[in-house]
């Protein structure tokens, strides 16, 4: 499909909005004003509780609170483990969200670990000579990786908020990297998927094949150089890692095969600090992912279009159709206006302002789909479930939710020989080709298209929630549908659910194009399925699951702390600590 066409189709598809009947919203609902709870709370936690996608990460992060760390210091031992432990999500070699909370401060601070577009990575380096997205290189191999972030973020951690020094928090990420760690299903059968594109690069078969065939469950996998490379970064800093020996091997090998990076680009990546999305929804006060994510601002306008109807009153298909329409509007606008704003003006405030919400609400019919294009989507691929996700809160009320990826199952398949260091593929995330589906199905225009040093749209959503009774983390994998995943878990929340319910909640996701409610297999019995369809959506309840979100909760009512982690995933894990 021409971007043109899209657009004007967007253009008519406003207008078909416009001239929708209004749905009188709930009165009740429509006339409440949500308590803003404060960022602050008197008290503090019972102890420490940490969710992640491996329960190795988890007991380390506990063991680094055991060591007198704080939530921060916890996060970089946990954000290492994972790298070590789940290089099919997330790693060294890719980047990632950190939401933390101050508990002493309540103040909220969004570190971006982003990867950055190197300067050679122009638009039409992506289109073959047909001028179509070369999805080779949008997804494998050098061009595909932006300049990693994750490794800047955990020196930034332990050198601004953390209490103990990278020797220490560092320490178990080098020493499961040295010792290894029995593989686990997960690993393997996504090794599996990708082994083709990922045994093209020496480095990566000299890793993965070292015995000669790949990682298969039960074995022992060990990555030594990945050892060596963490305590660069423990002894050096950034300098272990973005300068020097491991510099000139990513240097080296990305131009082995290839692909253009310069040392500029690896010495001057910085993280950038920035305000979080913060609005309110009900009695909670959420916290959430600021661009580059389209995360935050898209949760501001669902949550705020839904605040206008008593979605407790309301039967399942209708409370599902009301969702899943401001979802709709919400991908509509990532498409268009979200991408890195250090580049691009986001009109951040528009977008997460009340009165906006109030317009999109105005353009949903009770019992009506809008339809999102006049010509059928594209098929939503199925979202393998990388990128991961943890939640940790301290005993002293201190809050991380972090998400951290390398993309696709096993980021570009290219690790960089000596290093142990597994290159991300996340340029695919940038709109490569306009009006070109990515990977996940959802694309953009000229605020996502790819510039030297800027930030490819994400939709990463780490967020936190504040009620004056209540206080959560929450996040999760799966790509564009992220956002939905962690919609729904506010919804669990606010009805009341505890954090291991959250986790469990059966998904459902629209992202706009393709015009297609997709569902697993839990999430609707088959009248809604039928009430929908005769509003006018399609539902496409034969997906599978997806996601694997991790959560952590201190119910202040009754003092207690507890985790959720996601039981489609048998290898997360959440566990509390309390304090002696
Ligand atoms: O930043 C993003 O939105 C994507 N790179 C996340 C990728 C992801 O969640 C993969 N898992 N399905």
């Amino acid at each position: 499909m021409k971007p043109i066409s899209r657009l004007s189709q967007l253009l008519m598809l406003a207008l078909v909005c416009l001239v929708l009947p209004a749905y009188a919203a709930d009165k009740h609902a429509a006339g409440k004003t949500a308590k803003v709870t404060p960022a602050t709370h008197a008290g503090h936690p019972p102890g420490a509780a940490i969710a992640s996608a491996h329960a190795l990460a988890t007991d380390a992060g506990l063991q680094t609170i055991k060591a007198g760390g704080n939530a921060f210091d916890a996060a970089v031992t946990v954000s290492s483990v994972l790298s070590v432990v789940e290089p099919i999500s997330s790693g060294l070699g890719g980047g990632g969200f950190f939401l933390l909370h101050d508990g002493k401060t309540g103040k909220d601070i969004f570190l971006d670990a982003r990867e950055i577009a190197p300067k050679s990575a122009t638009p039409q380096a992506y289109l073959d000579k047909n001028g179509d997205l070369d999805v080779n290189r949008a997804h494998n191999g050098p061009w595909s990786a932006g300049i990693p972030g994750l490794p800047a973020a955990l020196v930034r951690l332990a050198n601004k908020y953390g209490k103990l020094p990278l020797k220490t928090t560092l320490a178990p990420a080098i020493r499961i990297a040295r010792e290894g760690f029995p593989v686990y299903l997960r690993l393997e059968k996504g090794y599996a998927q990708r082994s083709k594109v990922m045994e093209r690069y020496p480095g990566t078969r000299a890793l993965y094949l070292a015995d000669g065939d790949p990682p298969k469950v039960g074995e022992v996998f060990k990555q030594a150089d990945l050892a060596r490379t963490l305590e660069g970064l423990a002894d050096k800093g950034l300098d272990g890692f973005y300068r020097g020996n491991v510099a000139n091997k990513m240097l080296a090998s990305v131009k082995a095969e290839g692909g253009e990076w310069t040392a500029r680009e690896l010495a001057g990546y910085a993280v950038r600090e920035r305000e979080p999305i913060v609005f309110p929804y009900r009695d909670w006060r959420i916290v959430t992912a600021p661009p580059p994510s389209s995360g935050g601002i898209a949760l501001a306008e669902i949550l705020q279009v839904l605040e206008g109807w008593g979605l407790s009153k309301l039967d399942a298909a209708h409370r599902t159709h009301l969702v899943v329409e401001a979802m709709r509007r919400a991908y509509r606008d990532r498409t268009i206006y979200l991408g890195d704003p250090d580049f691009v003006k986001v009109p951040v405030a528009r977008l997460t302002s009340p009165d906006y919400a109030a317009g999109l609400r105005a353009t949903i019919h009770p019992d009506k789909a809008t339809p999102s294009d006049l010509l059928p989507g594209q098929p939503a691929p199925l979202e393998d479930d990388e990128t991961t996700h943890f939640s940790i809160i301290d005993a002293d009320g201190n809050m991380v939710a972090a998400t951290q990826t390398v993309n696709l199952l096993y980021g570009s398949g290219m690790v960089v020989p000596g290093t142990g260091v597994l290159l991300n593929d996340e340029m695919d995330d940038f709109a490569l080709k306009p009006g070109t589906p990515n990977a996940f199905g959802v694309m953009g225009f000229a605020a996502n298209a790819p510039e030297a040093g800027k930030r490819m749209l994400s939709s990463m959503t780490p967020t936190f929630m504040f009620s004056p009774d209540r206080v959560t983390a929450l996040g999760a994998p799966g790509g564009s549908r992220i956002i939905t995943e962690v919609l729904v878990g506010i919804l669990g929340y606010d009805d009341g659910l505890t954090a291991q319910q959250v986790a469990a909640l059966p998904r459902y996701h629209h992202q706009w194009m393709p015009d297609v409610i997709s569902a697993e297999p839990d999430a609707f019995d088959a009248d809604t399925i039928q009430a929908l369809e005769a509003m006018g959506h399609e539902v496409n309840a034969g997906e599978g699951t997806w996601g694997n979100l991790q959560t952590v909760e201190w119910d202040r009512d009754t003092d207690t702390l507890s985790g959720g982690s996601d039981p489609r995933h048998p290898d997360g894990k959440a566990a509390v600590l309390l304090q002696p």
